[in-house]
């Protein structure tokens, strides 16, 4: 997003991991401040918003990131209900705090805007033990979708982007080598993408140039939704083709 021009404000209760984001922002030369926040405390965002509003001045594009998730967090019946309430604080009520402090200043400038939701493919596809984290991300792509209706006449676009296995340093982080060669059998690709993969998306879904796209949910995911061909009919050609390099 810096690269393409815009300047920056990164919100993650990690401080430390956004500040050494900023320090890769300020090398482009674009402003960047870092907030420390949890998107799961609604007074807490406001004021956050309020805070860049009054240094930054208008803010013209929200990317909803922020998200968590739990390995083996237990079947629907035995996990504990905070595990449940927990992801759903953080992946679904943050991104509707955050949208809304941000619409109650995006809509009255009269200028448009642009809204990127982080969903993933597992919003649209099951795994064993996570029913959280699935329906916290369905519940994302469902609000792209009403808001995007919603939003149209005020020239706003609202976007989500679905990953697969991304490389990236927290969630991507839990794939051990054993989860990595079983993704890489799985996805069509033949690799984990990386977050420039997604960051690029972002980018373009900001830009002017997805002007007339809204309400989609764009599968960055190197063919893994595409594919439902059981593993002893794939070609020992394409199977497991070479890793992809980071391009970052
Ligand atoms: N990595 C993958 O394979 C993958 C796949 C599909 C979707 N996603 C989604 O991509 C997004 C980014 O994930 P990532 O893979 O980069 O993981 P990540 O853990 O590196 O990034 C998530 C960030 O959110 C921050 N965070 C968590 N709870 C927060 C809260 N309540 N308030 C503020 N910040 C909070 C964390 O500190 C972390 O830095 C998430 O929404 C995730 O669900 C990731």
């Amino acid at each position: 997003m810096a690269s393409a021009g815009a300047d920056i404000v990164i919100n993650d209760v990690n401080a430390d991991g956004a500040n050494s984001v900023a320090e890769e922002v300020k090398a482009t030369g674009q402003r960047v401040t870092v907030k420390a926040i949890t998107i799961a405390d609604e007074e807490a965002v406001n004021r956050m918003i309020d805070e860049v509003s009054n240094d930054f001045g208008d803010i013209d594009i929200l990317v909803n990131n922020a998200g968590v998730y739990i390995r083996h967090e237990g079947t629907l019946e035995t996990m504990p209900s905070a595990t449940w309430h927990g992801i759903l604080e953080t992946n679904l009520h943050g991104a509707f705090y955050c949208t809304r402090a941000v619409l109650s200043r995006m809509i009255p400038r009269k200028k448009g805007g642009k809204i990127v939701n982080i969903s993933s493919v597992l919003a649209e596809a099951a795994h064993f033990e996570a029913s959280s984290y699935h329906v916290s991300k369905a519940g994302i792509n469902a609000l792209t979708r009403c808001l995007a209706v919603e939003l149209a006449p005020h020239k706003i676009n609202v976007n989500a982007i679905a990953p697969g296995a991304i490389a990236s340093e927290g969630l991507g982080g839990m794939h051990d080598a054993e989860t990595c060669a079983a993704y890489r059998r799985r996805i069509p690709w033949g690799a984990r993408g990386h977050s420039k993969d997604i960051g690029n998306v972002v980018a373009f879904l900001a830009s002017d140039e997805a002007r007339y796209i809204t309400g989609e949910i764009i599968h960055v995911d190197g063919g893994y939704m595409a594919d439902s061909t059981p593993e002893n009919l794939k070609s020992h050609e394409h199977a497991v083709p070479p890793d992809d390099p980071d391009p970052t």
